[in-house]
């Protein structure tokens, strides 16, 4: 009866000499440095300003010329910022390779020479740059969680419209 308590004893000690072990290499990988990454990216996309609650007239007192029914194009600069641990291993928050891959997949692939007013995403929605930049990071976000490319976390999506408005969501 000893002896098998011992080698009981034994082998659990083991086991949580090998949980220990795994744990260790585990945490050894990563450093807990938080830092910032941001890449821009460029496309262009066409949109017209009109609520379909709001009156012809109201619309066009609200959005003046952006409610013309031919609409107008803008040559938008996006830029994502993700954050995390710098990993040890390959001294990096996020493979660039994997975050171009994903916003190439979840946004340039949707709207890059579209007509925002016709993506489903803005069927009941008006196609301002505030909603462009919540419906962006919306499916950015679902991307990178469901992947789990990375460690990294998606901070905030900005969008220049033009040299003079930018707009940014931060997923509050
Ligand atoms: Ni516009």
């Amino acid at each position: 009866m000893v002896e098998r308590g011992e080698r009981d004893l034994r082998s659990t000690v083991r086991q949580i000499e090998s949980q220990l072990e795994f744990f260790d290499s585990f945490v050894s990988k990563i450093v807990l440095v938080k830092a910032y990454l941001s890449r821009r990216y460029r496309f262009s996309a066409s949109h017209r300003l009109h609520g379909e609650q709001l009156s012809d007239a109201e619309n066009r007192a609200i959005y003046g010329k952006c409610n013309n029914p031919h609409g107008h194009g803008h040559n938008y600069t996006l830029e994502v910022t993700v954050s995390g641990s710098v990993e040890e291993l390959t001294g990096m928050v996020c493979n660039l390779v994997d975050l171009d891959d994903c916003v190439q997949r979840e946004v340039l692939s949707r709207f890059d020479i579209e007509n925002l007013n016709m993506r489903p995403e803005f069927a009941d929605v008006v196609p301002t740059t505030e909603n462009l930049c919540t419906v962006i990071f919306d499916h950015l976000n679902q991307d990178i969680l469901k992947r789990k490319f990375t460690q990294a976390h998606l901070e905030r999506v900005r969008l220049e419209e033009t040299m003079m408005n930018s707009f940014e969501y931060s997923g509050d």
